[in-house]
Order: C-alpha cells, then structure tokens, then sequence
C-alpha cells in the first residue's frame, strides 16, 4: 500500500517547499565526485514533481542553488549551472505535458547568461499551466531576500505606518505564492540555512534521513502524512482550536 492512501486530500499543504541536501555524502558512499549526487538527485526532483502532482500539492519550491553556494569550487558550481540549464531544457516538454508552471525565486540577473535565457524560456513557455507551480530558489538567500524589500521600501518613500506584514510580504520574491505550510530537509541535516526566513513562520519542519538522491514519491508521501499529524495552533490554544473545529462541523452540519 502506498502512503499516498493515507494522505487526508482536504487537509494537503497547498505549498511545500525542500531543502535538497546530501548530493555530496551520497556520491562518496559510491565512490564518485560530488557532481555525481547532484546528477542523481534531478530522478528525485522529478520525483518529488510527480508526488505533488498526485497529492494535489500546488506549489513546489526547491533550493535548488543558494547565494552561499558560489563558494564551492569552480568546476562544481560551473557543473552545477550546467545541470541546471540541461534540466530545464531537457525536461521542458515533460512540465509542458503534466501541465506544470516553471517560476524561479532569487537573484536571477546575477546568473550565468545561458541559465538566465533557458530560465526565462522554460517561465515563458509553461505560464499558460497552473496545476502544479514549481519554483526554484536559484542563487536565493532569505537574508538577500529581505535586505532587497528593505531598500525597495525605502527608495520608494514608504512611510513607517505604512510597513504591514502583507506590504513587506508584497516586495518579497515570493509575493505571488502562498506561504509554505511545510518546509522538508533530507540528509538529517536539520538547519533553515538562510531558505524562506520570513515566509516559514508559521511552516511545520519536516526532517528525514534519506539523502536527496535516494528521495522518491513515498519519502514526499511520508511528509505529507507526517504533516496530517501535527496540530496546527497559529498561536491558539488546543482548546479554542477544538472549539473551531467543532464550530466547523456544526456549520457543515446546518449547511446540508
Ligand atoms: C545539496 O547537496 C544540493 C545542492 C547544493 C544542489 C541541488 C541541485 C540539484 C539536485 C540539481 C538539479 C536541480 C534542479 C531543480 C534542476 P550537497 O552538495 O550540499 O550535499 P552534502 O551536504 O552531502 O555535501
């Protein structure tokens, strides 16, 4: 039996974001350079796709490259953009058909032309789709992020009464996206590492052990079912949240 059984469809997180690591630890346990791992870990993207396709998961972020990555070494990142921009082309067709919008979150003008060009392509080609929203963080850091709303709000002559969570959230990269409701990282890592500060405020975390590369659908199932199992309080207390649901099921009760 899969796990996709057990998810709860009227309760799925609308918006999960990833935290792809283990690439690296993954290679050496096969005796290949790092660039290997990050090779195998686009089976487990198109996985993770596929599991937010048939859980009814509508946005899909993945940190696919943060502004920290620049300093590892050259042939790594060089490779990296390189996998990047074979990705995105080669799986074009793929999102096209299973009707998947592309969008990318980031420091995009400061990537390489040609991973620039595809990118904007692939978003141009796939904008017509809205059944599942894939967004790479590319070259993303949440501390960028933020610093950049700051000054937009300033050179824009905002003043201070003006700054609202919504305004702040309106200036973000991610303005056009929900929230994450849940934040997943592989590998047993279990830091944030500068990823969406400001938008998981509310996530649940979900970590595992399972390296990316080794990632497929039940892994993405196991942090749905995991989610389903969490009480989600927004600050309330157990009591008033008991209290809401009961309220709901007598309002569904009235309505029939
Ligand atoms: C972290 O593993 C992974 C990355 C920095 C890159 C992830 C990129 C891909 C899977 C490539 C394809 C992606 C898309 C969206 C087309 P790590 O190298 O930090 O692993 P380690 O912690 O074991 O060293």
């Amino acid at each position: 039996m899969s796990l996709l059984d057990k998810i709860d469809k009227t309760r799925v997180p609308r918006h999960v974001a990833i935290i792809m690591d283990g690439n690296g630890r993954w290679a050496k346990s096969q005796g290949r350079e790092r660039i290997f791992g990050h090779s195998h870990g686009v089976e487990s993207v198109r996985a993770s796709l596929k599991a937010a396709t048939k859980s009814g998961v509508e946005y899909l972020t993945l940190y696919a490259f943060s502004t920290e990555n620049w300093n590892r070494p050259k042939e790594e990142v060089d490779a990296l953009m390189n996998l990047l921009v074979q990705t995105i082309v080669g799986e074009l067709d793929e999102l096209d058909e299973n009707q998947i919008r592309l969008h990318a979150i980031g420091d995009i003008n400061n990537l390489p032309t040609e991973c620039q060009v595809e990118l904007q392509r692939a978003m141009d080609h796939t904008s017509k789709h809205n059944r599942v929203n894939l967004i790479l963080a590319l070259n993303y850091s949440a501390r960028w992020e933020i610093t950049h709303a700051v000054k937009q709000i300033i050179e824009e002559g905002t003043s201070p009464d003006e700054v609202t969570d919504e305004l702040f959230s309106s200036k973000l990269t991610t303005a056009r996206f929900p929230d994450p409701e849940l934040l997943m990282r592989t590998s047993g890592e279990e830091r944030i590492s500068n990823f969406l500060l400001w938008q998981i405020a509310y996530a649940e975390l979900y970590f595992t052990q399972t390296l990316w590369p080794d990632f497929r659908e039940e892994d993405f199932f196991a942090g749905i079912v995991d989610f389903q199992s969490r009480e989600r309080r927004f600050g309330k207390t157990s009591e008033q949240i008991a209290q809401e649901s009961n309220n709901d099921i007598t309002s569904d009760a009235e309505a029939i």
